[in-house]
């Protein structure tokens, strides 16, 4: 049961990741061990302090502690908080959530919004679940599987059981296993030289390798073939006591309950508090017999100036109960209004909120910064550029944005492709770039265009 709500967990997050295509070159923080940015690594490019910040918390919420509230990254758009953030999430690890979502997200819910946010922090704290399970494990020195014809097939082989023999470095055990094991076995397949593992309740075969005595290629009924993953037999009784750990979050646990008390659950639904209450018990019950443990993660809320009063207010609360992830905000915003009010206060965060918040900045790059972005841009979305596009788009970076001159990738392209060319030239840049106007121009244009018609321009003022 657990099992599948883990596997749930990791697939959301991807695609979380996923969504945020425009940051699949980040692999990282690329910092050396002793958290120094190195210039170019990870995907990321310069913004030493930034990404030295990041990978200061991400080391804090390794070893468990929490800075505050967490981090906020400010600095001008497109300067990379947002890269910087995900890159914090692939150093996390697979089983340190990380929950991204973006301040404007709460408006125009279904739920309340300290629901949605309820959810958000419930999704960013782990509980790391141990389980112990009996398995015979080892590698397979003899198997004989007894099969006899399918009675409405006759062409298929079905197994009716086996023998199997599997020996570890110190002990050999045969084992006689039933039709359910013996037909997994048929189906997996698994061969003489593979080092698997029984789970002895439930029959569960995984394979885990294969005996590094054998090589890495096997003779199959189809020619020789290649195996995954070459191991060492293992050492030890065949049969053993394993403990596994899986990280599922307190909101997987949230939805497993609801599911189980009624089997159904819509979207958007708010979860009641007297669930998260039980679930809460049962997660405590299980630290105390210290079958689980609770791993806080990061709660990352983009253009966090987008939040409102009532959200602030919520998430200071929620940060001060006992296990609260860690929030890392970004905005580009300096002073600006707090939303819901009619205050202003620097990046539109409440004095409170942004007392208990590190902060560290982004910088507009420069020139080399910004061509070595771009090509690496350009490689992750599997673009062929010569050098002299790149040149010109890195110009174009700095006259204008960073971001302008990526975004002018995928057209430029297009124009190569219609043109018949297979590599992205100055010709098509010079094509994109005659067409589309960065933000600056296009506020100048109109702002020009109307100024011409001065009864339009009063009344638009
Ligand atoms: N230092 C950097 N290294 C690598 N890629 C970067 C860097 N800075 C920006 N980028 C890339 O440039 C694009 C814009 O960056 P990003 O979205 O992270 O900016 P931002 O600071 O979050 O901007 P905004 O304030 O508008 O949200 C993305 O594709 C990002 O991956
Ligand atoms: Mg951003």
């Amino acid at each position: 049961m657990s099992g599948e709500v883990k596997i749930k967990e990791i697939e959301r997050r991807k695609a979380e990741v996923r969504r945020l295509g425009i940051h699949s070159h980040v692999t990282g923080l690329g910092l050396d061990k002793n958290l120094k940015a190195i210039d170019v690594a990870d995907g990321l490019v310069g913004q030493k302090e930034a990404r030295e910040a990041a990978g200061i918390i991400v080391k804090l919420i390794k070893e468990g502690k929490k800075p505050g509230h967490g981090l906020l990254l400010v600095g001008p758009p497109g300067t990379g908080k947002t890269a910087i953030a995900i890159g914090m999430a692939r150093e996390l690890g697979h089983d340190v959530p990380f929950v991204a979502i973006s301040g404007s997200e709460i408006y125009g819910l279904t739920i309340r919004k300290t629901e949605f946010l309820r959810q958000a922090i419930r999704r960013a704290i782990g509980v790391r679940m141990k389980e112990t399970k009996e398995v015979y494990e080892g590698e397979v020195i003899e198997l004989e599987i007894e099969k006899e014809p399918y009675p409405y097939n006759p062409y298929i082989q079905i197994a009716t059981g086996a023998i199997i023999t599997l020996a570890t470095k110190d002990e050999t055990k045969t084992l006689e296993v039933g039709e359910k094991i013996a037909n997994k076995l048929l189906e997996l397949p698994v061969r003489i030289g593979d080092v698997i593992e029984i789970d002895a309740e439930t029959g569960w075969i995984t394979k885990l390798g294969r005996s590094s005595s054998k090589g890495l290629t096997t003779k199959g009924k189809t020619g020789e073939y290649k195996v995954a993953k070459l191991i060492d037999r293992p050492s030890g009784p065949v049969r053993k006591t394993k403990t596994i750990t899986h990280t599922v979050t307190l909101h997987d646990i949230d939805i497993a309950n609801i599911r189980f008390h009624r089997g159904l659950l819509f979207r958007e639904e708010e979860i009641s508090d007297e669930i998260r209450q039980k679930v809460d018990e049962y997660v405590n019950d299980l630290i105390k017999e210290h079958k689980a443990e609770l791993i806080p993660g990061v709660l990352f809320i983009d253009e966090a100036h987008m939040l409102d009063v009532e959200s602030f207010a919520f998430l200071s609360r929620a940060l001060e109960e006992e296990f609260a992830p860690v929030l890392v905000l970004a905005t580009n915003r300096a002073i600006t209004t707090v939303k819901g009010t009619d205050m202003k206060s620097p990046h539109g965060i409440p004095i409170d909120m942004l007392d208990r918040l590190l902060i560290a900045r982004t910088r507009f790059p420069n020139r080399d910064e910004i061509l070595k972005i771009l090509e690496i841009r350009a490689e992750a979305e599997d673009l062929k550029i010569s050098k002299e596009a790149l040149e010109m788009l890195a110009d174009i970076g700095v006259k204008y944005s960073l971001r302008h001159a990526s975004q002018l990738m995928l057209p430029a392209k297009a124009v190569a492709d219609a043109m018949g060319d297979s590599t992205i030239e100055p010709k098509h840049i010079e094509r994109v770039r005659s067409i589309f106007i960065d933000t600056r121009e296009s506020v100048e244009y109109l702002k020009n265009e109307l100024a011409r018609d001065s009864f339009l321009a009063e009344f638009l003022k």
